[in-house]
């Protein structure tokens, strides 16, 4: 199966100019789903991963699942306001306009093992942010998985030293 395929592609959303990658074509497809959690899993199976991290909101799509398999627990990062307890606040830039991220202060004990997975990597604005505050709450952070890395967007240099997997590369 080609994940490739099984991802859409949408001209000029959400602006002009933008090409837009759906992937719930790919959610919808139990097979391509299945295959991609299983090829996102893989590479930590063996490397104690207490806890998957996943920003809002495809983040939690593709990370809870990952989670499941690695029998690691899940910790959502969001959007601001969200989260009813103590948190900690990241700014940082999108590929189209800035935002916020926030997470639990609790939400990861000191030297925890950490997988951060989410749909997409694109500038690697939102990965910085959810590294730093994995990093600033103690987390160990193991590595970064993408199911899709839009690698003319260099997003990489900006979390360059960390481990990378990513399934579909434009
Ligand atoms: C998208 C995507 C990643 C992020 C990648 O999320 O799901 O989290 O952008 O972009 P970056 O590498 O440039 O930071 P978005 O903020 O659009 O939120 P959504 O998942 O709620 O649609």
């Amino acid at each position: 199966m080609n994940l490739r395929e099984k991802i859409r592609n949408i001209p000029d959303f959400p602006q002009q100019g933008i090409q837009f990658k759906d992937i719930t074509t790919l959610l919808k497809d139990g097979k391509a789903f299945r295959l991609a959690i299983d090829m996102l899993a893989a590479p930590y199976k063996d490397k104690n991963i207490d806890i998957v991290i996943g920003p809002e909101a495809r983040g939690f799509a593709i990370g809870a699942p990952v989670a499941y398999v690695l029998e690691a627990g899940f910790v959502p990062i969001r959007k601001p306001g969200k989260l009813p307890a103590e948190t900690i606040k990241y700014e940082y830039s999108l590929e189209y306009g800035k935002d916020a991220l926030e997470i639990h202060k609790d939400a990861i004990e000191a030297g925890s093992r950490v997988l951060i997975v989410d749909d997409l990597l694109a500038t690697g604005g939102t990965t910085r942010a959810t590294v730093n505050m994995v990093e600033q709450l103690g987390g160990r952070v193991i590595g970064l998985a993408f199911l899709i890395e839009l690698s003319f967007l260099n997003g990489r240099q900006v979390i360059a030293g960390y481990d990378i997997t990513s399934l579909v590369e434009y």
